[in-house]
């Protein structure tokens, strides 16, 4: 596989001083990203509301929205809360279940700022929503969860989902205004699968809403979402709004795919050589406290080392990264030497880091907060 990704290039200038490890983003690959995926958005008719989990920060937020999306999707109220208050993001879905009398709390202080819609799967949790609203007079918008192939949360798509919908259509204080799956199913299986799958997890929810409205359910967002499948759930007719995520930074996870390489990756940890215990062995400074422990489909070991397809990150530790050199006189792994690794899972990546260095040109030109990490309730 790794033959068929090309080595890509470092977005630091080799003479930009920094102390490492450090994650370093690319400001013009991010912007491409952001107008391609808005463009896709446009081009097929849906609505785009990018997950911030991938990359927890405000300012690209701001920049998503300034772009078109028509609102952003968390998994956390935490972060929702981070990006009411300092993204002054008006429109926000909780892809997630609300459960437990604290965060309808926090979910109802942030009803008086900012639209919110939640995302429910259970009667239970949609019983207990229904109960909070009702008690403070309120109406809250859902989207039922529905289950297209993933098998995580979500009733199956069409009769059982069917049910749940019309259960809780019948409680007070909410409204069913969606449906939505995370079709994560697609993106992880094989490359040419993708589309197949992706497409039916599509069709499966507009007919699951089309149901629904027969029932007298009144929906009207079928919403799918994951970057592996955006060039192809959302052309499914029927299909009102898109939710990708990693697309903003892409990952080594996404060569899987084929359709990018390194140079569409915007985020990289910016890491500095050690040691060179071995000549085949070189040790970095980013371990597992800089980079996220998940394997990746496409390259082997820890990360995607920029201009160095064959170096594998084999092990990592805490604070070190060892890296195994295909030939003894690899350059670039003397002691001092930095290098750029493009991680395997980049969202899980972002949340062990504090701030996102801006690259302009080769050039560190802002550091941005990651403000919204570590916001895990
Ligand atoms: C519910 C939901 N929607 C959208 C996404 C975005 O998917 P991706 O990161 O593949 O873009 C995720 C990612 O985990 C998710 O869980």
């Amino acid at each position: 596989m790794t033959a068929t990704i090309a080595a890509g290039h470092t977005i630091l200038d080799p003479g930009q001083v920094l102390d490492t490890p450090v994650m370093v983003v690319d400001e013009g690959i991010l912007h491409q990203n952001i107008a391609e995926m808005q463009g896709f958005a446009n081009s097929v008719g849906v609505n785009l509301r990018p997950h911030i989990k991938t990359h927890k920060s405000p300012q690209i937020a701001r920049l998503q929205l300034q772009a078109g999306a028509v609102g952003i999707t968390c998994a956390k109220l935490g972060e929702a809360e981070v990006m009411a208050r300092e993204a002054g993001v008006q429109d926000i879905l909780i892809a997630y279940p609300i459960v437990g009398q604290p965060k309808i709390e926090r979910l109802l202080s942030l009803m008086d700022q900012v639209h919110m819609t939640v995302a429910v799967d259970t009667l239970d949790a949609a019983t207990a929503l229904s109960n909070a609203v009702v008690r403070a007079g309120r109406t809250l918008d859902l989207y039922l969860e529905v289950n297209t192939g993933q098998d995580r949360a979500g009733q199956r798509a069409g009769e059982e989902a069917l049910a749940l919908g019309k259960a809780i259509a019948a409680l007070p204080g909410v409204r069913i205004v969606g449906v939505m799956t995370h079709e994560g199913h697609a993106g992880a299986s094989e490359p040419d699968l993708i589309a197949d799958k992706a497409k039916a997890a599509g069709l499966a929810l507009v007919e699951t809403a089309d149901l629904l409205r027969r029932a007298g359910v009144p929906v009207t967002t079928v919403s799918v979402g994951s970057t592996p499948s955006s060039p192809f759930t959302p052309t499914i007719p029927g299909v009102t709004e898109m939710r990708p995520g990693t697309y903003v930074f892409n990952d080594n996870t996404g060569f899987r795919h084929g359709r990018m390489g390194p140079d569409r990756c915007a985020a990289r940890i910016a890491a500095t050589v050690v040691s060179r215990p071995s000549p085949d062995r070189a040790i970095i400074d980013a371990g597992s406290k800089a980079l996220a422990m998940d394997p990746s489909p496409s390259h082997p070991g820890h990360g995607f080392i920029i201009g160095h397809p064959d170096a594998t990150i084999a092990r990592i530790s805490e604070e070190h990264g060892v890296v195994l050199l295909p030939t003894e006189d690899e350059p670039g792994f003397s002691v001092g030497d930095r290098v750029e690794v493009i991680p395997n899972h980049i969202c899980p990546t972002i949340n062990l880091t504090d701030e996102l260095f801006i690259v302009r040109d080769g050039k560190v030109i802002d550091r941005w907060p990651v403000s919204a990490r570590g916001k895990v309730r």
